[in-house]
């Protein structure tokens, strides 16, 4: 599958008014596909940094930049797309099994990540070749 029917840009209603912005990200298919059971955020990490570095079995992601801007890679074994976040209105779905790096961190970058499942580490891809003969694998079926 093409990675671009893979991965989705979402521009999130501002519902802000002269008091101030507000956007509302609701689960379960309103706003993203998938019913939110964790949330983590991402701050403090140098311009050098590289994180992320994984796949997930599993778990599907919905990425936001609520302050400053980062980059994030991704990859499904044959194409990859490197989108620029620097929106707190734009989020980035990530499906489950795609690989992922998340780098080019400005100095008041605030990186949310909803998740779809509660952390479990035994879901998580962490070498590059493993990743590559397990897509194979799956494609293979
Ligand atoms: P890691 O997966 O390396 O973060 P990133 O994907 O941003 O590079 O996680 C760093 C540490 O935090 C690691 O020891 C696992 C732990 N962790 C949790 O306990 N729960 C979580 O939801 C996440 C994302 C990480």
């Amino acid at each position: 599958m093409s990675i671009k029917n893979q991965y989705k840009i979402i521009e999130f209603k501002e519902l802000g008014d002269e008091r101030g912005n507000l956007v509302v990200i609701e689960g379960d298919g309103v706003d993203i596909p998938f019913d939110i059971k964790r949330a983590f955020y991402i701050y403090g990490s140098d311009s050098t940094v590289v994180r992320g570095q994984h796949a997930n079995r599993e778990t599907e992601f919905l990425l936001v930049n609520v302050s400053g801007s980062s980059k994030v890679k991704i990859d499904n074994g044959k194409e990859s797309v490197i989108v620029e976040l620097n929106k707190p209105r734009m989020g980035l779905y990530i499906p489950a099994m795609l690989w992922k790096d998340m780098y080019d961190f400005s100095a008041d970058s605030v990186l949310l990540v909803l998740a779809s499942r509660h952390y479990d580490e035994h879901e998580y891809i962490r070498d590059y070749q493993d990743y590559l003969r397990i897509i194979d694998e799956n494609g293979a079926k």
